[in-house]
């Protein structure tokens, strides 16, 4: 599954770049057993399995025991390891986790991290007291492992690590890095049926064009995310008399 996912796009070229390491750890690879297990009953009984704890804490000592033998051989700055296990009931994942989390794997001394993706009910409550340093979730739903949450991890991070994305500055203009939605796009053709580009982006006047894409922005905030913009609203430092004046303009012509 992780092969898979890391094999497209953005990720791909970043791992071919050498841009970010990823390494996977599979439980089944540290099972002793004929039959390579790694599922156990839960104490108390009930319905559903557990993962095998020795399996998985051996698989969790061999990543944390790959990056310090990078350190020591200095094939890496990072000196430093952050273990997470993906949960429903970790913190619920947003964009400011990811910037912060970048930056840390971007800084002169990068951490690493260590995802663990659970499968069946999850994992011994043990493991997370013993090796855990947090939980996060990646929304209020469940899945069945744990794998495609550590992907949504790893692509989001990685596409804010220096040099990954073309132009640096792109991915400030996203969704939820200033606190507001994107604004639309558009490309050609310049006529769909009877749909057309909103006649600003054809002026070739930057200023208006950023005005226009402001106003968008704040206004579909206004429209889908309103939670987002009281937020704004109530912190001096990212609202202006600009913003509430395009808000203004927006709600006008909404009406
Ligand atoms: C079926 S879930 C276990 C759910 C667990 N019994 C509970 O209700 O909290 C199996 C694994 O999928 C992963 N998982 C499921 N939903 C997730 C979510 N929303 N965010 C992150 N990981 C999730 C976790 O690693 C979890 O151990």
């Amino acid at each position: 599954m992780i092969q898979q996912a890391s094999s497209f796009g953005v990720l791909s070229r970043a791992i071919k770049q050498q841009q970010l390491v990823l390494k996977c750890f599979n439980p089944r690879d540290y099972a002793e057993d004929k039959h390579r297990t790694v599922d156990d009953r839960p104490y108390g009984g009930g319905p559903g399995m557990l993962m095998k704890v020795e399996p998985l804490e051996k698989a969790i000592l061999a990543a944390k025991e790959l990056a310090a033998k990078k350190w020591a051989a200095k094939e890496t700055a990072a000196k430093a390891t952050k273990v997470v296990y993906m949960s429903p009931q970790g913190k619920p994942l947003n964009q400011q986790m990811l910037v912060a989390q970048a930056a840390k794997m971007a800084a002169a001394e990068p951490e690493d991290l260590i995802l663990i993706a659970g499968r069946y009910e999850g994992i011994d409550e043990r493991i997370i007291e013993s090796l855990v340093d947090e939980e996060w979730s990646i929304g209020d739903y469940v899945l069945s492992g744990g794998e495609l949450a550590a992907m949504v991890i790893v692509d989001g991070i990685t596409r804010l690590l220096p040099g990954v994305l073309g132009d640096d500055d792109s991915a400030l203009q996203d969704s939820f890095m200033q606190g507001l939605l994107d604004h639309p796009h558009y490309t050609r053709p310049e006529q769909i049926n009877d749909q057309t580009v909103p006649d600003v982006l054809l002026s070739g006047d930057h200023q208006a064009i950023q005005r226009w894409r402001l106003k968008q922005a704040i206004g579909r905030t206004w429209l889908r995310r309103p939670e987002l913009l009281d937020a704004m609203k109530h912190d001096a430092s990212r609202w202006d008399d600009n913003k509430a004046s395009l808000l203004a303009e927006f709600m006008a012509e909404h009406e």
